[in-house]
């Protein structure tokens, strides 16, 4: 099922359809994003920041991800499941990174997101043995400290070309989609051509194949910095307060329960 999913994606990108992509943390979201007919519903560790409150998303554990990961696959039937792996999964070796992918599929993610090329040895074995990844290029956020932070990357020549590499390394150990954040559109121009899978941009601009937002952000439900690049849809804060308001003004009023 998740091979026919990831086909369908192929196929989209070869019709020049755009993929859609949002993250979502529990069932009732992934319900709603699933019928709206989102193409991937990614379990993001961006759940550390709008979700579990971190100041990023460094401390997000496997048990966090596969926690979330089994509520969202409640919610989800028809789109591709991808979630990711935090950093925290690597730190003890190769063979335990594996192992905790693992875990991770089995909460029911049909593939699994890897920040970086570092990680090649892990995906490449991943897809040996049959599990789907995803890569992620350009801004890594677990790894935010050593490539200068939240900034456009690609934007010289010499840095789009190693954008093209890793991206081609990516390639070649076998993922099937590659998420390219916070990349000049130029670059992610070129990076998209370069290849026969995916690309998936966020901050990226418009040549990607796909687009992927933190839901949360694109629904005004996060209440810290938003990056410049998100269209909010919609302000759900400002729904949920002045329901809750309207709630315990009823309340102390004594106008609720009638
Ligand atoms: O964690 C996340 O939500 C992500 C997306 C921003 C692509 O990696």
């Amino acid at each position: 099922m998740p091979k026919a999913k990831i086909a369908s994606l192929t196929k989209e990108r070869a019709e020049r359809q755009r993929i859609t992509s949002l993250t979502a943390y529990d069932f009732p979201t992934a319900k709603i994003l699933d019928e709206s007919g989102v193409d991937i519903i990614l379990v993001g560790d961006s759940m550390g920041n709008v979700v579990l409150g971190y100041k990023d998303t460094l401390p997000v554990t496997v048990a966090d991800i596969v926690h979330h990961t089994k509520a969202v696959r409640a919610g989800v039937a028809n789109a591709l499941l991808v979630a990711d792996v935090p950093l925290t999964a690597f730190k003890n070796g190769h063979d335990e990174a594996l192992k905790n992918v693992r875990l991770i599929i089995e909460a029911g993610a049909d593939a699994v997101k890897i920040e970086g090329v570092e990680h090649k040895k892990v995906i490449k074995q991943l897809v040996d043995g049959g599990i789907s990844v995803m890569g992620h290029i350009g801004y890594t956020p677990q790894t935010s400290d050593k490539i200068g932070g939240a900034t456009i990357k690609g934007k010289t020549y010499e840095s789009c070309a190693v954008l093209m590499e890793q991206a081609a390394q990516l390639e070649g150990a076998g993922v099937f989609a590659i998420v390219v954040e916070l990349v000049d559109r130029e670059a992610s121009s070129m990076i998209t051509a370069s290849l026969r899978i995916p690309t998936i941009g966020i901050g990226s601009g418009p040549f990607c194949d796909g687009q992927v937002l933190v839901l949360h952000d694109m629904i005004g439900m996060y209440q810290g910095k938003t990056p410049k690049y998100v269209k909010k849809y919609c302000d759900v804060s400002a729904l949920i307060r002045n329901a809750v308001l309207e709630y315990c003004e009823d309340v102390r009023g004594n106008v609720y329960p009638s």
